[in-house]
């Protein structure tokens, strides 16, 4: 019998995508990908996970999964351009071919963004347009609003304001506090990471002059994730 480790993966065969994961603190939408990848949910390849705190729990889960990791700290670049162009020189030299953000917590540059657009996304916790930059879940509660959500994005110079590709909602309930809104919303935010990124790897989302095309078509809305799968914004 051949030894097991010689006998191909079961998804060698399939052309990957490769990917490369920005991350500052938990890492808990990277171990989503890590994990959808190997249990063959995910065509991807992680080529690189990077980011600017060298004690982050997302370069450790990298790591662990054997994934090349890179610790960038900010402190040692004259200006946020220079720390951006030298980060995305790497991730440019890591083959990656998508950027995948996820709980990275700096702005990028618009310098480095013209390059790839299209090809960065971010996962970001709220029904976008709604609620930009932080602490969303408190300002959801504040609103007194009865739904919440995550959303997918194209990453441009706008904070949290490129074209959005898919979203979850949940319901708030009663007695919801930002920490249990919060919890409540990651698993959702995992499952619409995943499923996005796989549209993505499957070809099925571009970014052009018309703006977003899914099979082909521009997206007049976000898709919603239901029941694990992506469908079109029902009117
Ligand atoms: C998530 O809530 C994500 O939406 C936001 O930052 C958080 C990162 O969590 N952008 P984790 O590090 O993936 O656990």
């Amino acid at each position: 019998m051949e030894p097991l480790s010689r006998i191909p993966h079961p998804q060698s065969r399939i052309p990957t995508l490769k990917a490369a994961v920005l991350a500052s603190g938990r890492g808990s939408n990277l171990q989503a990908l890590i994990d959808a990848r190997g249990d063959g949910r995910l065509p991807v390849d992680i080529v690189l996970v990077a980011g600017d705190k060298a004690q982050a729990l997302a370069l450790r889960r990298a790591e662990a999964a054997g994934i090349p990791t890179l610790a960038l700290d900010p402190s040692g670049y004259a200006s946020r351009e220079a720390y951006d162009a030298d980060l995305f020189a790497r991730i440019a030299a890591s083959g990656a071919e998508l950027v995948v953000l996820a709980g990275f917590m700096r702005i990028l540059d618009a310098s480095v963004l013209g390059a790839w657009s299209g090809r960065i996304i971010n996962i970001h916790p709220s029904l976008l347009p709604k609620y930009t930059g932080l602490h969303t879940h408190r300002r959801v509660l504040a609103a007194g609003d009865d739904e919440h959500g995550c959303s997918v994005h194209f990453v441009t110079a706008e904070l949290d304001g490129g074209p959005v590709l898919a979203q979850a909602s949940i319901p708030v309930l009663r007695g919801d506090t930002p920490g249990t809104l919060a919890e409540r919303l990651l698993a959702h935010e995992h499952r619409l990471l995943v499923a996005t990124v796989a549209a993505i790897a499957a070809g099925r989302f571009t970014h052009g002059t018309e703006g977003v095309l899914h099979d082909g078509d521009v997206l007049q809305a976000p898709l919603q994730l239901h029941d694990g799968e992506l469908r079109a914004a029902t009117a």
